[in-house]
């Protein structure tokens, strides 16, 4: 029997550089041999954000150690690698630009193809690498830079339902932790300064919470936040506004998923609905909670990745990759890339990572 196509993921999209090793299996449910993710917390926590000069060096840095950490780890030798995948877009064109540049040279000394893959299409993905997963499927990515309602009607064919209209989610939490004076990154910490807090003591604007179909809207928010934030003295106080923070992003989510459920079921007939939840935010313990809730009430089965893969990994690039290898979907070594990459049909013509827009 032929083996089973095995390919190596690299990711270095925004301020975490990972590379990952999986495996085809027969179960459908793709090995993970490794799954390397070097996060550079601490190079951008005196400024408060990701700076891209500072997180570009850092990648140059170590994606060589990473990639090396992972080929040992997997115990693959270089000569069994199928393909080479790696982010193409959206993100920083500058830290985009050394993981594409090191896949792509990895890819020519192997002669083996290369495949250049949408971040965001890594994350709907992402799933897949732990459940079997058919397509059509819902999916609510919420992460950094994007929050979206999109049908995943198969590979790199995606119909979008809902979008923010302003901020996403993620920078949401990550401004909301700023203002609170929680450290970079803000999001994950400001959950566990929620849980000390009571939810129901600021009222919060929900933004287009009756129009827009499932669209969103969190900008309102910040700008509530920022006027309580100037009138609060004392750390439960702080606490309370988190709480209340968290609570209303539930109260959205839910209000808005029940309405994406409507959309997905105009066109999609078939008895078992699924619903994905990824992306950095799908980590949050309130809001997964509150997802199944309305997922349960309106018949569709909830599934989230498993935590170590919400956030940015190479694993779910690797994914991608093993999807079109299939399909011999691969690229020519002058792709460049893209840092506003789309998975929208919506979207405007953008070129490169083979997906169909
Ligand atoms: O998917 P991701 O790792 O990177 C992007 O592609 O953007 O998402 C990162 C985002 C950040 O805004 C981070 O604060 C947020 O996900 N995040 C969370 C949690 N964990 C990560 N937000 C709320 N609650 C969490 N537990
Ligand atoms: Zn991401």
């Amino acid at each position: 029997m032929a083996e089973k196509p095995i390919i190596l993921g690299i990711e270095t999209s925004c301020d975490e550089t990972a590379v990952s090793l999986i495996q085809d299996d027969q179960t459908g449910i793709p090995k993970i041999l490794s799954n390397v993710i070097s996060s550079q917390f601490d190079v951008h926590k005196e400024f408060g954000g990701v700076v891209p000069e500072l997180a570009a060096r850092s990648h140059i840095e170590k994606i060589d150690l990473i990639a090396k950490e992972a080929i040992r780890e997997s115990r693959v030798n270089l000569d069994k690698v199928s393909a080479i995948a790696a982010t193409a877009g959206p993100g920083l064109i500058v830290c985009l630009t050394v993981g594409l540049n090191f896949g792509k040279a990895m890819a020519m000394s192997l002669n083996i193809p290369f495949i250049g893959v949408n971040h965001l299409e890594g994350h709907a993905l992402s799933p897949k690498l732990h459940s079997k997963l058919d397509y059509p499927y819902l999916l609510l990515l919420i992460s950094g830079g994007h929050s979206q309602y999109l049908s995943v009607n198969g590979l790199g064919n995606y119909k979008r339902l809902g979008t923010t209209i302003d901020d996403a989610l993620g920078e949401a939490f990550d401004k909301t932790a700023k203002l609170l004076g929680i450290e970079f990154p803000g999001g994950p910490k400001l959950e566990k300064f929620a849980q000390k807090g009571n939810p129901n003591k600021y009222e919060l604007p929900k933004p287009i919470i009756n129009k827009g179909g499932c669209n969103l809207s969190f900008a309102g928010l910040k700008t509530a936040i920022l006027r309580i934030t100037k009138k609060i003295k004392s750390d439960q106080e702080k606490f309370d506004l988190a709480a209340s923070f968290q609570k209303t992003i539930e109260d959205i989510l839910f209000i808005k998923t029940k309405k994406a459920f409507e959309e997905f079921n105009k066109f999609n007939l078939q008895d078992e609905k699924k619903f994905v939840v990824a992306g950095g935010v799908a980590a949050n313990e309130g809001i997964r909670k509150k997802l199944i809730e309305v997922s349960n009430q309106n018949n569709f089965q909830t599934i989230f990745p498993d935590l170590k893969l919400c956030g940015d990994n190479a694993a779910m690039i690797a994914m991608v990759g093993l999807e079109k290898y299939k399909i011999k979907q691969f690229d020519s070594l002058d792709l460049s890339a893209n840092p506003r990459l789309s998975l929208d049909v919506d979207a405007k013509f953008l070129k490169g990572a083979g997906v169909k827009l």
